[in-house]
């Protein structure tokens, strides 16, 4: 049997270099990447990772409908991952049109430049983002699942973080599912869901499965810590390195689920290599919740830094949701994933990696 072959757009970033390395032993891989300078300037490992000459690497943009029909003939895969984005939600409001080009019409031109190849690509799989729950899951004082409203800027100006429904009711926050109503909340989230929507019609009704793994905050060795604008804990790394005290948003409670980049790149090789691909959008975490507070609080105690090197600004972002752990049931019980690697461990590699790239 002739081995499986494999397209990687974006495929020399910090998952997509990974997803890259760990299918290459099994299959035929090409990547797909314009080296976003924002992504690898002063981060050249992930780019040196696929760049052993066991991959192949094609530098050209999603943008360009032309290379990336030409990239997509020349590698006749037969799964796709779609991983190419802009990633930074807080640029996304300042850079609409940019977001739109390269995350919606990038999707456009690879949909087209995957018809226009003919019958062998069998699956496309793309990166999908909890961003576009927005809020997310919640429920009311008695228990029922409630729909949380934007947060009003009037009462966070105020010190009021809370979120609510739209009688004003203070919800609790629950795990968030599929089965919850997509509410995006930034350009980036809009611009993540036509992805996914995108795929799914112009595939529908075809031989092209399309799978959906929306992902947690992603984390670990090789995130940029240069980036202003994505990998929040690599950022803490470099300030950290940089004696700066950490600044921490709104009250400190805002709530992540953060999942480290090996358990996320175990859940896309299953999508492409398992006998029958999950239909259902899957939600990829670690299912734990972890306030950032507490996290910033950790990583300076590995640093051997004060756990108390921190401020709390009461600052926040636009678009900055206030509570997102997965309900990972899913992915566990359809894809047979689950996160091998704690909170706590996790952690202690990027620290021990951004130690080492210093
Ligand atoms: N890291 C996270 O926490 C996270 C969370 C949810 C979803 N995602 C999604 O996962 C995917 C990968 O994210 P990542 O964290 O590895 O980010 P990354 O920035 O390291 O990787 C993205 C890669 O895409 C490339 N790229 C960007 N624009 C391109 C273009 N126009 N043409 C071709 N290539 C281009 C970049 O050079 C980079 O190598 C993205 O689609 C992102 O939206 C990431």
């Amino acid at each position: 049997m002739s081995r499986p072959r494999i397209f990687i757009t974006g495929g020399a970033g910090f998952i997509g270099s990974r997803l890259a390395v760990a299918l290459s032993a099994a299959a035929d891989v090409t990547v797909y990447d314009n080296f976003h300078p924002q992504a690898h300037d002063g981060n050249p490992e992930n780019r040196a990772r696929v760049s052993d000459g066991s991959i192949s690497v094609v530098e050209g943009d999603v943008r360009d409908p032309d290379a990336l029909s030409a990239a997509i003939a020349a590698a006749d895969p037969t799964v796709v991952y779609h991983l190419a984005a802009e990633t930074g939600t807080g640029q996304s409001f300042d850079l609409p049109a940019r977001y739109n080009d390269v995350n919606v019409m990038g999707t456009a031109h690879l949909v087209e430049a995957i018809r226009g190849k003919g019958p062998s690509v069998k699956r496309v799989i793309v990166a999908g983002s909890r961003s576009v729950y927005g809020e997310g899951a919640y429920v009311d004082a008695e228990g029922r699942a409630a729909m949380a409203q934007e947060r009003d800027p009037a009462r966070m100006e105020a010190g009021d973080f809370a979120v609510r429904d739209d009688a004003g009711n203070v919800l609790t926050p629950a795990l968030t599912t599929a089965a919850c109503p997509v509410a995006p909340a930034s350009v980036y989230a809009s611009s993540k869901l036509m992805q996914e929507y995108m795929l799914a019609q112009c595939f529908w009704g075809t031989d092209v499965d399309v799978g959906i793994l929306r992902l947690q905050n992603v984390y670990g060795p090789g995130q940029s810590m240069n980036n202003p604008y994505t990998g929040v804990l690599s950022i803490f790394a470099r300030q950290i390195q940089e004696g700066q005290i950490l600044k921490i948003f709104e009250d400190g409670d805002i709530v992540r689920d953060f999942v480290l980049v090996d358990d996320v790149v175990e859940a896309f090789r299953l999508m492409g290599t398992c006998e029958e691909m999950p239909a259902d959008v899957l939600d990829i975490g670690s299912g734990e919740a972890a306030s950032i507070v507490d996290v910033a609080g950790s990583m300076l105690g590995m640093f051997g830094r004060s756990e108390k090197d921190l401020t709390i600004t009461g600052q926040f972002r636009p678009g900055d949701i206030r509570h997102a752990v997965a309900d990972i049931s899913a992915a566990r019980s359809q894809l047979g994933w689950a996160p091998q690697v704690t909170l706590r461990e996790g952690l202690q590699r990027l620290v021990d990696w951004s130690r080492q790239s210093d």
